[in-house]
């Protein structure tokens, strides 16, 4: 199906891309004055409030992934097989979403996170040993583009070599829309997406005889109902990750390290000397610092569990990090506090039967970098003269930074 894509942006119709990559203002504004508005020019509902927005994503009786309009703009890229189950986990309700996201859990055991605590540990230590100490980093390109990319393809069991080519891949399949170079976009996703896939195909078949510890290796290994992958659902459920795993925790990471230059500046040193803490200032940098969540739903029945009447048929937009800030959940909510109690419970990850799968991945990553970063750094500083405006993205489904330089001292 060919789903009408909802041009979000208007929405808020922020000014700048500052704006945009932090728009606590425009929350307090909704959370206060409009928890529940509907938008007239995309013909949408709007909430903000974290009981309505935990509402909206969890009770899929009512609320459906599945539907002809989106907010998600995928494009062309990968020509998908819509008739394989695993690419359309995202877009089906329970309870076909069950077995697909059986399958693909198969992958997310604790054991395997237990296994791959080293390993990621290893990748953040290369990547933050080639930091010079006394200089100036760019962290986003020593560290937040290139860690989860590199996991990924090393949880993948992609041989070491190839990690290289398997980010450019990445970055091109993944790489945000551009109004003025639509066409060629899609044109370069396009073929990456055919040399992922003849990359990786053969990869999968040798795996399949020859399974090792790996997540390519699990998902060839699984079976739920009688029901196994066939190598091509694996390659796809691969794209599937990357697509869902890779920005997100590079965005995650990269805020983290803003939060840390601009929130509040003795936060470093405090997690510097208590290391303990790197667990729940994650927590705290996805509740405050993640600021393009988003996912929309479409009423399948007339209803008012949000306050008001909602049709069936209509878009319901759940603005999860606005919910973030809804201090009915959180005391204090506009301001970091890495001590927090209850900040887990953030709507980061969503809600319900489509919870991140990846959730224990991203903390993970999250937390390795930076306790592997703090204990080769005993500070780090802002450099003069960066610009916020000038270090975002130019269009993308939220503002994501670019280039966040910053002096690190030994
Ligand atoms: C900070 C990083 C991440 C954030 C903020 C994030 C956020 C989310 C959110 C909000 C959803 C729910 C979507 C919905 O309700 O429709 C989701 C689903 C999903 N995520 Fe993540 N994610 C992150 C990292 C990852 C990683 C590392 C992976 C795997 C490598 C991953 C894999 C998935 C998958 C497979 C789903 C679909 C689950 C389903 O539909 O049942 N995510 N993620």
């Amino acid at each position: 199906m060919n789903q009408e894509v909802i041009p979000v942006k208007e929405i808020p119709g922020f000014q700048t891309r500052a704006e945009e990559f932090f728009p606590i203002d425009w929350y307090k504004e909704m959370l206060y004055n409009h928890p529940v508005y509907f938008h007239e020019k995309t013909k949408t509902w709007n909430v903000f409030k974290y009981e309505y927005v935990k509402q909206v994503l969890s009770n899929y009786e009512v609320f459906s992934s599945e539907g002809p309009r989106t907010t998600i703009f995928v494009g062309n890229n990968y020509k998908q097989d819509k008739s394989l189950s695993i690419t359309s986990l995202t877009t089906i309700d329970p309870p076909q979403h069950k077995k697909s996201r059986s399958l693909l859990a198969a992958a997310f055991t604790p054991r395997s996170l237990k296994n791959w605590e080293p390993r990621i540990e290893q990748i953040a230590l290369e990547l933050i040993e080639e930091m010079q100490e006394n200089a100036t980093v760019d962290i986003i390109e020593a560290l937040a583009s290139p860690l989860p990319s590199i996991v990924i393809s090393d949880l993948f069991g992609v041989p070491i070599q190839d990690r290289h080519q398997f980010k450019k891949w990445v970055d091109i399949l993944f790489q945000p829309y551009d109004k003025e170079r639509l066409d060629d976009i899609e044109l370069q996703k396009e073929h990456a997406a055919k040399e992922y896939f003849q990359y990786l195909y053969p990869i999968v078949l040798q795996k399949r005889s020859n399974p090792t510890d790996d997540i390519i290796s699990d998902l060839i290994r699984v079976e739920v109902e009688g029901e196994k992958f066939t190598d091509q659902e694996i390659v796809q459920a691969t794209m599937l990750l990357l697509g869902a795993g890779v920005e997100t925790t590079s965005h995650a990471l990269a805020n983290t390290f803003y939060s840390l230059l601009y929130d509040n500046d003795s936060l470093y040193g405090e997690l510097r000397s208590n290391p303990e803490l790197v667990p729940n200032a994650v927590e705290e940098m996805l509740r405050y610092r993640f600021q393009i969540s988003k996912m929309h739903r479409t009423v399948k029945k007339d209803n008012t569990l949000l306050g008001t009447a909602v049709k069936k048929g209509d878009v319901v937009i759940a603005w999860m990090s606005a919910s973030n800030m809804d201090e009915t959940m959180f005391d204090d909510p506009f301001s970091v506090n890495i001590h927090r109690v209850n900040n887990k419970k953030h709507m980061t990850f969503g809600n319900g039967p489509h919870f991140c799968l990846g959730a224990p991945l991203a903390r993970l990553e999250m937390k390795i970098a930076l306790e592997v970063f703090l204990k080769k750094f005993s500070r780090i500083k802002p450099v003069d003269g960066f610009e916020l405006e000038e270090n975002l993205t130019s269009s993308a489904p939220g503002q994501s930074l670019t280039h966040l330089p910053m002096q690190v001292y030994k």
